[in-house]
């Protein structure tokens, strides 16, 4: 059945546990998503960017969900808009059966310029107040994702700030946090904690120095009852990489967010995950061994199957770590 964020996070934070956010963009994600909850008897939060919107139109997006859910009628389903750049994104996703929305005001709409903290708030509790009135969620964003070795937003998938930010812009601060909560009434506040969208987040394992956990703990210690969201949170495991590489990939050695990192913001306030890059990975890596192993196979499922089932693997191990089993 659909539900809304605000039902999901609320019995997440009663349980004490974080729901991984992934990203669709066509049936087989969806499906990947769907079976890995099913195993879990997970809940689950399906994302789609505005760029998944323009890659497989609304309407079919809207009826990929709805299939979905009738497919799986025992599993709570949330789907919510990514980094929604205004107010016609968000009220075109709720129009097309969203229950819920981002409404990134960290970002101008252009989402490439850091915006300033009045047409943030302005732009985001204006958002708020008319999803409210349908009963759609809304997720909010204070600070700028970036990273804090470089001072630069991972930039491989365009998907970020330009541009170098200060160590202030990088770090939400806690009692803005709770100011900004307080004025717009979001449901769901992501933060910046120095991780950054893509691939390229750190060019060793980060330290404290580098992935601030400790800043999400100071500002759930402001709010907590705030239900808090982490970005760019694809661990970007080694067996990826390396079966990228193994066949074909030139993809540079890279860090991404330890898993046990993800668990300790969870047992401070995170309950929304985002993850994309390691089930991009997983499919991609998999259809490249499938090439290479099977020259002769031009059969599209062939590469299809075994690529969902490395997605649902991915899916199938953040519902564990994450504590998301067994709460459908
Ligand atoms: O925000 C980043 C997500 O990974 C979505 O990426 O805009 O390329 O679909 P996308
Ligand atoms: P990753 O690129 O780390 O998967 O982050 C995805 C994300 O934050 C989507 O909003
Ligand atoms: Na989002
Ligand atoms: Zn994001």
């Amino acid at each position: 059945a659909l539900i809304t964020l605000r039902q999901l996070l609320d019995h997440a934070a009663e349980n004490d546990y974080g729901v991984p956010a992934f990203n669709i963009n066509n049936m087989e994600q969806g499906l990947a998503i769907m079976k890995a909850a099913e195993k879990a008897n997970a809940p689950v939060i399906m994302q789609a960017s505005r760029g998944a919107r323009a890659y497989a139109g609304d309407v079919m997006l809207a009826h990929i969900i709805r299939a979905l859910a009738e497919m799986y009628p025992a599993i709570p389903l949330c789907m919510h808009q990514d980094h929604g750049n205004n107010e016609q994104t968000c009220l075109s996703a709720i129009k097309h059966g969203f229950t819920s929305v981002m409404m990134d005001g960290s970002l101008e709409a252009d989402m490439k310029t850091p915006a300033d903290w009045d047409y943030n708030v302005d732009i985001t509790k204006k958002v708020a107040q008319m999803a409210h009135w349908v009963g759609a969620s809304v997720e909010g964003e204070l600070g700028v994702l970036g990273s804090l070795e470089t001072g630069e937003a991972a930039e491989e998938d365009g998907s970020g700030a330009s541009g170098k930010l200060s160590e202030d812009q990088l770090l939400t601060d806690p009692d803005e946090a709770a100011e900004f909560v307080k004025l717009t009434q979001v449901d769901a506040l992501a933060i910046a904690c120095g991780t950054s969208h893509g691939a390229y987040k750190f060019s060793k394992k980060p330290t404290g120095e580098t992935l601030a956990i400790k800043r999400i703990e100071e500002i759930h210690a402001k709010i907590p009852n705030v239900h808090l969201v982490m970005h760019g949170s694809s661990s970007v495991p080694q067996y990826l990489q390396d079966l990228i590489n193994e066949y074909g990939g030139e993809m540079p050695q890279t860090y991404g967010v330890p898993v046990e990192e993800i668990e300790r913001g969870i047992k401070s306030g995170v309950r929304k995950v985002n993850i994309d890059t390691d089930n991009r990975m997983a499919i991609t890596g998999t259809w490249r061994k499938i090439a290479k192993d099977m020259p002769k196979e031009f059969d599209p499922r062939k590469f299809m199957i075994p690529a969902m089932e490395a997605m649902e693997e991915v899916c199938l191990d953040r519902f564990e770590r994450f504590g998301t089993a067994g709460n459908a």
